[in-house]
Order: C-alpha cells, then structure tokens, then sequence
C-alpha cells in the first residue's frame, strides 16, 4: 500500500513495509545515555563532587521542581505521578522541596544565575495558589534568575483556577503547557480524563488575556478509540485556539511500567490505523501555518524554536526542546532529573525515601551515571541530528577532536540502509535528515547509540512512531 503524507505543503510516499521497518521501540533522547543505562551505584557524594566541579563553568542553571501530585490517575499516563485526592501532603512535601532548593542553592555559586525555570508534574496546579507563591518566593530567595528567563509550568485545566493563572502571572511566569490530549468524549471516557472543549478553551482564552507569552497545548494520538476523523476534529479544534506551540505525542504505551495502562479495555490504535492518525495531525498542522520541528514538535513560524532550528542553537533536554544553550539541568523534588557537566542524576521515587534522605542532610540521589568521552560524542551527534536535522561532519570532528569518518565508520555504513529508504542524505561532510526522516528521527538517532547494540531482552521502550 502506497501512503502520501503531506508536511508543510510537500507530499511524501511512505509504504507499509516502511512504517514496519522503522516502527520500532526507541529511545526519545532527552539523556542520552538514556535511564535504562544509569546505575544505583552512582550516589549522592558522586552528585555533589559534579555540582562542585560545574561551578568553574560559570554556566548558567535551568531549575526543574517536580510536582507530583494529581487528584485522579488518568489511564495513558506515563508521567511519574502520585495521586492524592487528600491534600495533607502538600505541606509536607513543600517543606522537603524547600530543604533541598536550600540545599542544592548551597552548593553552587550565587554567580550563576537561572536562565530556565520549570514547574512539571504530576500537576503542579494540585498546589493553592498561595503554596505556589510561597514556593517560588523561597527559590528566588536562593537564587538569582536572569531578567530574560523562561519560567514556565504545565497546567492541567481541569485542575487550574484563574486564581492560580493570575498568581502564576504575577509571579512573572512567561510560558504555559497546557495538557489536552484529545477532546472526543468517548476518548475522553475510555482513557478516564473527562475535558470539555469549552472549559479548556474558556481556561486558555484566560491565559491568553492574562499575557503569558507563549502558550503550548499538549495532545496524543494514539488513544483508544481515536479515529482519523475523531482526531482532526480534535486537531481542528486546537488550531482555533491559536497556541504558539503544540506538542503532539505519540501515545506511549508501556504497560510493563505503567501499570494502569493495562486497564485501557477499548480499541487502542496501533500500525498501520495509529500512523493514519499521525499523518492526519500533522497534515493538519502544517497545512494550518505551523511549522513542524521534528519529534513531535510544531511552532508558529516566526516562533524562536523555529529560528533556532534554522540558525542551529536548537537543544533538547528533559523538557523537550529549547533555545537555552547549555545550561546545566538541576531537578529538584522527587524523581527529578538533573544534567550537569558530564553526570547524570536522577532523585527517589518514593516520597519516604526522598525525605529520609534530605533528613540525613545527603542529596537524594536514586542513580545517575558519569558520562565517558565516548558518551559525550554520541551525546552530541544524536543531539544534532534531532534538533538541526543535520550533522556536520567537520564541524563535531572539530569540536570533539575526532576524524567523523573514522570514528563512525560502523555507523556510517548502518546509515547506507536509511538512506536507500530516503531517511537521510549522505554527502562527504554532512549527514542530512529529509522530510520523511524527521518522521523517524529517533531511528537516526538510535543508530548512533551504542547501549542498543548490545543484546537485551526486557522491554524498554515505546514505539517510534
Ligand atoms: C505531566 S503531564 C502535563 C500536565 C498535567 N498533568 C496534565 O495532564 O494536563 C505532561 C504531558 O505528558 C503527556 N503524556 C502523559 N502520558 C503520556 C503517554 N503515555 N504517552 C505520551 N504522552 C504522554 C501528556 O500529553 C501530558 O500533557
Ligand atoms: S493529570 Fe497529567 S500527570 Fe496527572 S495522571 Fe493525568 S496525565 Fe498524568
């Protein structure tokens, strides 16, 4: 069968076979090593000599709190969550959250100063608007943020008041994400989120009257039930909103993690029928003004996600993509990831193991991994490839001090077979992703991994597309 997709006015032919090829559980890169690959063995004291030595840097910080908790589960989930309906835990946890921010602000110079600042969960809305306040007053007691900074935090209108949005404004919070996911009722029933249209769009229209520059809205294709037509009028629906960003994700289906997942009893889209979904939104979106970033990605034009792609200062991190050059990562409340320097760490899950540690007065460290030089390398290549769509190869022989070809010679000839498919264009100085590979970015990337080439036999990862 003969598939066209349509992106940004060019159409595509995909096969079937093609789709089966590439199809595959992978990895989303925003770490690379990527989690599987971290151990226990690296701990608290191996964190803090890594805050130690990032200090001569002088690189600035991105904050990312994690705030776990959510009233109700909704069945997709694949976030690190804590459902509390009761919210006695709110205290406490701040209280701990606070111990740590007092902690970590110890432990790296005042100069550096804070150029991204997010508020993830779970749903950080779970919190009053006055403990939101109190919160962000005691991180800015601790540390200084550029007057430039994105400070951002992911809304799930449901649980989101305009008392909330107008502190949230005040505070000086520049950048909303608000998760949607899909607006048919019968979706809405079968993955257990019920979100009428009109009272996301009436929340989002406050947002905007409130200034916030820039609006995100989060969807999934890919949920049970959903159908091309079901989607677009979804899709539709979000395109008359007018976000600046939107993120379509591929629904990640890891029931071996998500226990709750395995609960999903209607029709879950997979193959050939999820693609067709896939290709619909996309199709929609591009055809509507939005420009298509890769990895599930869109922006309005003249968005500077899409200036930075052009220009090449393009990152990806925990939270997606982003034009902050390297700052390093500091995660803070449970399950929070930080990057810094060349180590990776990654905090408790468990709310009693992440306050027994910060009571000893240790860094709640769970894993975490010391990066090798090789793993820098890679870091980079893979880096390049998913936001530029282009790696060049003088250029990371320069900054690495490598001979690309010699380097990746392996990987060069494992590439030949995408590019036969029309993944990729080879040239002598560059590895180029077309339009068809940004549809199957992370398989490039996953050529350049070299933890996938050994054998493994538990189930890791979602699918690619
Ligand atoms: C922490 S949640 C966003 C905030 C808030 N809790 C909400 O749901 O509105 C981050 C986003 O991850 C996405 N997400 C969650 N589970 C997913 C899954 N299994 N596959 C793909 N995306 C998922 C959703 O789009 C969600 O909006
Ligand atoms: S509200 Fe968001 S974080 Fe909470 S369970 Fe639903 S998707 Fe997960």
């Amino acid at each position: 069968m003969n598939l066209e997709i349509s992106i940004q006015g060019e159409t595509l032919n995909l096969t079937e076979e093609l789709l089966r090829r590439y199809n595959v559980p992978g990895p989303r890169y925003t770490s690379y090593p990527t989690a599987p690959e971290w151990s226990d063995a690296f701990g608290f004291a191996d964190y803090e000599r890594a805050l130690s030595t990032s200090n001569a840097s002088g690189r600035p910080l991105s904050l990312y709190m994690h705030l776990p908790f959510c009233e109700r589960l909704c069945l997709f989930c694949g976030c690190n969550v804590i459902i509390k309906k009761n919210h006695d835990i709110a205290v406490p946890y701040l209280e701990t959250l606070k111990e740590e921010i007092a902690m970590i602000a110890a432990r790296v110079e005042k100069s550096r100063h804070v150029a991204q600042f997010h508020w993830g969960g779970g749903t950080p809305t779970w919190f009053s608007p006055a403990q939101l306040e109190e919160l962000f007053a005691y991180t800015q007691n601790h540390f200084i943020f550029e007057n430039d900074a994105e400070i951002g935090v992911e809304i799930d209108p449901r649980a989101t008041t305009i008392a909330h949005l107008e502190v949230l404004r005040r505070l000086g919070f520049n950048r909303l994400s608000m998760g949607i996911q899909d607006f048919n009722p019968q979706v809405q029933q079968a993955i257990r989120r019920i979100q009428p249209y009109e009272e996301t769009k009436e929340l989002f229209d406050a947002c905007r009257a409130l200034g916030f520059d820039s609006l995100n809205v989060d969807l999934i294709y890919g949920l049970p039930l959903q159908t091309v037509s079901s989607f677009v009028e979804s899709v539709d629906k979000v395109v008359d909103m007018k976000p600046d960003r939107i993120a379509m994700f591929s629904y990640a289906h890891v029931p071996w993690m998500k226990k709750q997942q395995g609960a999903l009893t209607r029709r879950i889209p997979q193959g050939m029928e999820k693609f067709q979904i896939f290709r619909a939104g996309i199709g929609r979106f591009t055809d509507s003004g939005y420009h298509y970033i890769g990895m599930d990605h869109f922006a309005k034009p003249d968005d500077e996600l899409c200036t930075a792609q052009r220009n090449r200062t393009l990152h990806r991190n925990f939270q997606g993509y982003t034009t902050k050059a390297g700052p390093d990562l500091l995660g803070l409340g449970v399950t929070s990831i930080s990057g810094v320097d060349r180590f990776y760490a990654q905090s408790y899950r468990g709310l009693e193991d992440y306050s027994t540690s910060i009571g000893r007065g240790e860094l709640p460290v769970m894993r975490g991994t010391a990066l090798t030089d090789d793993d820098i390398i890679r870091r980079a290549a893979i880096g390049k490839i998913l936001c530029h769509c282009v790696l060049d190869k003088k250029e990371l022989s320069a900054e690495y001090g490598i001979d690309f070809d010699g380097y990746f010679a392996d990987e060069i000839a494992r590439l030949g077979a995408l590019c036969a498919d029309g993944l990729v264009e080879l040239t002598p100085d560059s590895i180029r992703v077309t339009l068809i590979g940004r549809i199957f970015i992370r398989n490039i990337g996953m050529i350049f991994d070299k933890y996938l080439q050994k054998p493994n036999d538990r189930p890791v990862f979602s699918r690619t597309l």
